[in-house]
């Protein structure tokens, strides 16, 4: 099996996920600068994948910093947690798990720095290994909502390779089929970056679950067709009234969804529910570089010159979404009242 990113030796190791499915190449990691150049060119992605490996980068740059103190410690750890929030702006997770970091920097006033510097590449750890049992937990729940011989659309990647392991959205899909269920799965694409024909397709034929390939533009007529019953998608950002960001593209399947009267659901950890934020909004959507549409690897596929947006997200309203998968149950209408208890819930246990 592979791994889509772990601590080694005090190193970071990443599948490069650019190269996939050609290519499984690993890339070590020792310098923070590096990590941060690796989020944002997407070696690594997904909202929880992105916020381990911000964990890990920032873990990493603690370990580099020469300093006589804490104070000096401080000064310098703040800039490498500048530089990691830097890397990308839709998955909540990195800011989240950069928060936690500084939160043990921050909580740990008598320790020396050499023993900070350990605490802090521990915490990194730990929110890696928290994620995978996070994902199983998921799974559970979600895997309650998926009926035997169920077919399930999905879109961009949310599975192991989204994750420190497991997955959220192919987490529910990969409890179900542990529970015994025959299910069935068609994966978008995801034009432009490929998440789903180069990484889902990958990870679920792995694990010798059915899945079907279409274009993006193939959802509609499947569902008229009445191929799909259930879409299962993952999240980079849930604004406090349930409005979700995901990979471009989720919200016209979500609109294909409700016209079908198909249950839409979406899978996510608490760390991507964002209450600070009201509502979709408010959520900041990246705007990627124009070759990813241009091209396809080297080859134009479109004339030079041409305008061209990038979008790398949209927000599908709370009204298309069924329901909201999280570790510590489902969040149901209304999104306001229920995301905020599963998060209080969430902050009592810890
Ligand atoms: O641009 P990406 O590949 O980082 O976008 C990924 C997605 O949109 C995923 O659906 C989302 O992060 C959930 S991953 C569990």
């Amino acid at each position: 099996m592979f791994k889509t990113i772990e601590w080694k030796n005090n190193s970071i190791v990443m599948i490069d996920q650019r190269l996939l499915p050609t290519e499984e190449i690993y890339r070590t990691y020792t310098d923070f600068l590096d990590v941060a150049e690796a989020i944002r060119e997407m070696v690594v992605r997904g909202a929880p994948a992105i916020g381990v490996a911000a964990a890990m980068g920032v873990a990493l740059g603690a370990l580099q910093i020469n300093a006589k103190g804490r104070k000096e410690f401080l000064k310098k750890f703040e800039k490498i947690c500048k530089v990691m929030a830097g890397t990308r702006p839709t998955a909540v997770n990195l800011f989240w798990a950069i928060e936690r970091m500084k939160r043990v920097a921050k909580n740990n006033p008598k320790l020396p720095v050499e023993a900070l510097q350990q605490r802090l590449v521990q915490e990194a750890k730990i929110i890696y290994t928290e994620d995978i049992k996070i994902n199983k937990q998921m799974g559970k729940f979600g895997s309650k909502l998926i009926k035997n011989k169920a077919t399930i659309l999905t879109h961009c990647n949310a599975g192991a390779l989204a994750t420190a392991g497991y997955g959220t959205a192919l987490g529910v899909i990969r409890a179900a089929v542990e529970d015994g269920k025959k299910i069935k799965v068609f994966a978008d694409e995801t034009r432009p970056f490929l998440q789903g024909s180069r990484l889902t397709a990958w990870e679920l034929m792995k694990d010798g679950i059915d899945t079907t390939l279409i274009t993006d533009n193939m959802a509609g007529y499947m569902m008229k067709k009445g191929l799909i019953d259930v879409v299962v998608v993952g999240a980079d950002r849930i604004a406090a009234n349930g409005d979700t960001a995901n990979k471009i593209g989720t919200y016209s399947v979500a609109v294909l969804a409700k016209e079908h009267k198909i249950p839409f659901y979406i899978a996510a950890p608490i760390s991507t529910i964002d209450l600070k934020i009201k509502n979709g909004e408010k959520i900041p959507i990246e705007e990627r570089d124009i070759r990813e549409v241009t091209h396809i690897k080297d080859t134009p596929i479109a004339p030079a010159g041409i305008k061209v947006r990038n979008p790398a997200f949209d927000v599908t309203p709370n009204r298309l979404v069924t329901a909201i998968i999280t570790e510590r149950g489902i969040a149901k209408k209304s999104y306001e009242k229920s995301l905020k208890r599963l998060v209080k819930e969430d902050n009592a246990r810890g």
